[in-house]
């Protein structure tokens, strides 16, 4: 493994894991991504003149640019976190969800398959050049919702629920066909709900954060008992890091990090964090198809590749509030301009 391509890495997960892999390895680490309202190169801003890190503004979708990086800087392993992530959003504008999630996923592997194999005109051999890899960052809302008791394994069937979990289902779809047709070298990974730096704050964490800090309401949808498993988002990087080095050839990864808690629980604990009262809290309309409960199953990874989370989500979380506080000016150039239009229609729509 010598040059990687990380795809979405200037968004949450994927800025933290090209900090991970700087700081643990001496690869090179070839960062695409397209720069939507969720992409920041501020969360770069430290790493930005390391020599072994290249940015190259380029869409997943756009064959040419894909082809070319892979020219340009002979790509040995793809780590994909690049996509539209955010299950409210896909609610209301669903197409961009299945053109980046399934048409991009399915463009790295075209590329990555016609470079990597060693005769790609021979539609018949399916050998490999030494050491390739795609990885498929994808997510525990493929298995859909599960009642108060049971957790996802890596065999549970797929039922995703909302245009979001629908389109990373059928990306991990591709990703397997890949495999079983071209024999191409994969991993998918799926993780729960991550939390920590650089979180775009549409998401529950950092949107509370914010909107406690400022005294503003906090939209809980429904009744707030909706449970999530959290994981710090360095561990999950750290998971991936582990995978690409030892997972078995087209194997699937359940991740997470036994942390359940109901959405209410989170909101409650960032006001007592904050010093603030818990009027804020203001019960807004459910999320359409919102899914109950999510809990993964982690005893693949940690029994066969040894992973296991270091955050406790005591420490992960007082962690994560100090970081949004102590880093204002961040958060400010996110939730001045677009955001505040985002946010304003989506929760006025919400209001009950
Ligand atoms: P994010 O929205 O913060 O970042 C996505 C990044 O992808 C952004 O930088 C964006 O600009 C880029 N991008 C979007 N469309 C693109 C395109 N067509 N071409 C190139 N770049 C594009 O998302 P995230 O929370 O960091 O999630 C990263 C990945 O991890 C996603 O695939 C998501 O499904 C998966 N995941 C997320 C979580 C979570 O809790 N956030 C949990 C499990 C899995
Ligand atoms: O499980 C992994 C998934 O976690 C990832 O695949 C997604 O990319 C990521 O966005 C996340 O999805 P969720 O829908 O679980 O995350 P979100 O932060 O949007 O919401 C967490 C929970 O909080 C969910 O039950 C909805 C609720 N919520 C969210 C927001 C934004 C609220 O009650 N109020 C809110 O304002």
């Amino acid at each position: 493994m010598k040059n990687i391509l990380v795809t979405g890495g200037a968004g949450f997960i994927g800025s933290n894991f090209v900090h991970l892999m700087l700081k643990n390895h001496d690869y090179n680490i070839i960062n695409i991504d397209s720069l939507t309202y969720a992409g920041n190169l501020d969360n770069l801003k430290d790493i930005e003149n390391d020599s072994r890190y290249t940015f190259v503004k380029a869409d997943i979708r756009d064959r040419a640019a894909v082809t070319e990086i892979f020219k340009k800087y002979d790509i040995d392993t793809v780590v994909n976190f690049a996509a539209e992530s955010h299950v409210d959003r896909s609610i209301t504008e669903p197409e961009i969800f299945l053109t980046t999630n399934i048409i991009g996923t399915q463009n790295l592997l075209d590329v990555a398959k016609s470079f990597w194999k060693i005769n790609p005109d021979d539609k018949y051999s399916f050998d490999y050049k030494d050491g390739v890899k795609y990885l498929q960052v994808s997510t525990d809302e493929v298995y859909g919702a599960l009642g108060k008791t049971g957790m996802f394994m890596e065999t549970t069937p797929l039922s995703p629920n909302s245009p979001y979990s629908a389109s990373k289902a059928s990306a991990d779809m591709v990703v397997r066909a890949y495999h079983e047709t071209f024999k191409m070298p994969i991993n998918i990974t799926r993780c729960s709900n991550n939390y920590g730096p650089y979180q775009f704050p549409e998401k529950l964490i950092p949107l509370m954060i914010n909107n406690c800090k400022a005294g503003k309401s906090l939209p809980v949808y429904g009744d707030g008992m909706q449970i999530r498993d959290w994981l710090h988002v360095s561990d999950h990087c750290a998971a991936i890091d582990t995978v690409l080095h030892k997972g078995k050839d087209g194997e699937i990864y359940n991740v997470g990090g036994n942390n359940e808690k109901a959405n209410i629980e989170i909101v409650k604990l960032i006001i007592k964090a904050l010093g603030k009262s818990e009027d804020l809290i203001k019960y807004v309309k459910d999320r359409p198809g919102h899914d109950r409960r999510y809990a993964i199953d982690n005893t693949k990874i940690t029994t066969e590749l040894g992973w296991a989370p270091k955050y406790t989500f005591e420490e992960g979380i007082k962690e994560t509030i100090e970081w949004y506080l102590a880093n204002e000016e961040w958060m400010n150039k996110i939730t001045s301009g677009e955001y505040t239009k985002y946010y304003d229609n989506m929760y006025k729509k919400a209001e009950k």
